[in-house]
């Protein structure tokens, strides 16, 4: 990797970024952001990474989520706080369901670079350039707002680290007990036609009980009161992930400083393009999406590419096809890591191949398509032998009405009602949390499916 520069992804083709028209600027804060601390340890990273190859083999299983989109005018300490506390409640789920440990990983704290399917948007026959992203543009339908400004990457890295503090201060601070997440679990079971979900909810405040009458607790036990939380984004704007590059002195290799694990969207894989160039050369764990159009030659190479010492965790898949769809494409991929011998976490992004435009007119994913993809996942890794290792959402802690479906029915119309997404639409917390019951059934599933072969043997 000696050959390697943070700066070797400006010789290939760059597509997804915007052409910065004011090159003094630019360089301007990207000189700035360059003297600025990193958001994270080179530590944690390796640290993730250990904990994604347990993942890889069975031994933990990934939850990636938040936002599509962080957007400054959304920046608020109670966004942070439920998000978080959703993904905390849905981790508790799915351990209990895989009883192996969850990795959790907020799209958060850095997800702000967006690429999109066409570079204009035509509204009310005017045509402007598209929104890509609080870091790069603005999205109010106007041409100024439109135009790309490099000072947005500072309010953007302000933003990312106040959003990694609160995230940290929460982690260790006594927010995390494992008494109060699962208090905010049961109060979701209630009064409501979930029967199951509080069956299971029992069961675990039944757990948590025994473990407390057997000594095991907060206090005694530093587990139930803290918890790691990681943070990951779309590497997508290079100039801000390269100004955001250090060199680790304690294992002489570089460094995101941007976030824990950064991944490569499905629009930019391209093996010979600018952000797998840059991906290839930092430690982090990296993730990459695959959609239908991912051939098994491309995945080889950035395997290859992105993973040459064949490091377990290294390398996340994240597979996004769309329900009804992943027959058709993860046998065909699943048949190509296996030619190669390759070291890969296997995860379900359920939202990307789900987007459809509503009657209503609004950009929706239903709930029940969202579910059908992750189920498809786990019985194409059932028939192949192979592990599902997580699952990947967008979702909000917040009670919006983006995505239609789940027990408190989001319909059509009511899309309109709180549809606040600078981008793709999210779960809410409830359509999050009924998810994370519903794939904890999967998991013990597969687990007791698993224990009946071993017995079988
Ligand atoms: C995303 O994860 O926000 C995204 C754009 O996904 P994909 O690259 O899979 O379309
Ligand atoms: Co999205």
């Amino acid at each position: 990797m000696s050959e390697w520069s943070k700066s070797d992804w400006r010789n290939k083709p760059r597509i997804q970024m915007p052409d910065y028209t004011d090159t003094a600027a630019l360089q301007a804060v990207t000189a700035q952001l360059s003297k600025y601390p990193p958001l994270v340890f080179a530590g944690e990273a390796r640290k993730l990474k250990a904990h994604l190859g347990a993942a890889s083999r069975g031994e933990a299983f990934l939850l990636q989520g938040g936002d599509c989109a962080e957007a400054f005018d959304q920046f608020s300490a109670d966004a942070i706080r439920d998000t978080f506390k959703v993904m905390l409640q849905m981790a508790m789920v799915l351990t209990f369901g895989a009883k192996v440990p969850v990795v959790k990983v907020g799209r958060m704290a850095g997800q702000f670079a967006k690429p999109r399917s066409a570079p204009t948007e035509v509204i009310d026959g005017v045509e402007l350039p598209s929104y890509r992203g609080d870091i790069i543009n603005g999205l109010d339908f106007t041409p100024e707002s439109r135009i790309p400004d490099p000072a947005k990457m500072l309010q953007a890295y302000t933003q990312a680290a106040g959003t990694l503090n609160l995230l940290r201060a929460f982690s260790t601070g006594g927010f995390a007990d494992m008494h109060r997440v699962h208090a905010w679990t049961l109060g979701f079971t209630d009064g409501e036609d979930a029967a199951k979900y509080a069956e299971i909810a029992n069961r675990i405040q039944d757990t948590i009980d025994f473990m407390g009458a057997a000594g095991i607790n907060s206090k005694t036990t530093h587990e139930f009161s803290t918890v790691e939380f990681y943070t990951s984004h779309e590497s997508l704007l290079l100039e801000y992930e390269e100004a955001l590059t250090r060199l680790d002195s304690t294992s002489g290799k570089w460094l995101a400083g941007s976030g824990h694990m950064i991944w490569i969207g499905d629009r930019t894989r391209q093996p010979d393009g600018a952000h797998v160039e840059f991906a290839r050369g930092v430690q982090n764990p990296i993730g990459l999406k695959c959609g239908p159009t991912t051939t098994a030659e491309d995945l080889k190479v950035l395997m290859e590419k992105l993973n040459p010492e064949n490091e377990a965790g290294r390398l996340t898949l994240i597979a996004r096809f769309g329900a009804g769809s992943v027959g058709d494409h993860l046998p065909r991929l699943i048949k190509a890591v296996q030619e190669e011998g390759a070291n890969v976490l296997w995860t379900c992004d359920a939202m990307h191949g789900n987007t459809i435009k509503s009657s209503t007119g609004y950009k929706t994913r239903p709930f029940e398509s969202v579910l059908r993809e992750v189920r498809e996942f786990f019985a194409v890794h059932q028939a192949e032998g192979t592990i599902p290792g997580g699952v990947h959402f967008e979702m909000t802690g917040q009670d919006v009405t983006e995505c239609t479906g789940g027990v408190r029915a989001v319909s059509e119309e009511d899309l309109s009602a709180r549809y606040h997404t600078a981008c793709d639409p999210r779960l809410n917390a409830s359509q999050s949390l009924e998810l994370a019951f519903l794939v904890a059934e999967e998991l013990s599933a597969r687990r007791n499916s698993q224990n009946g072969q071993q017995q079988a043997v």
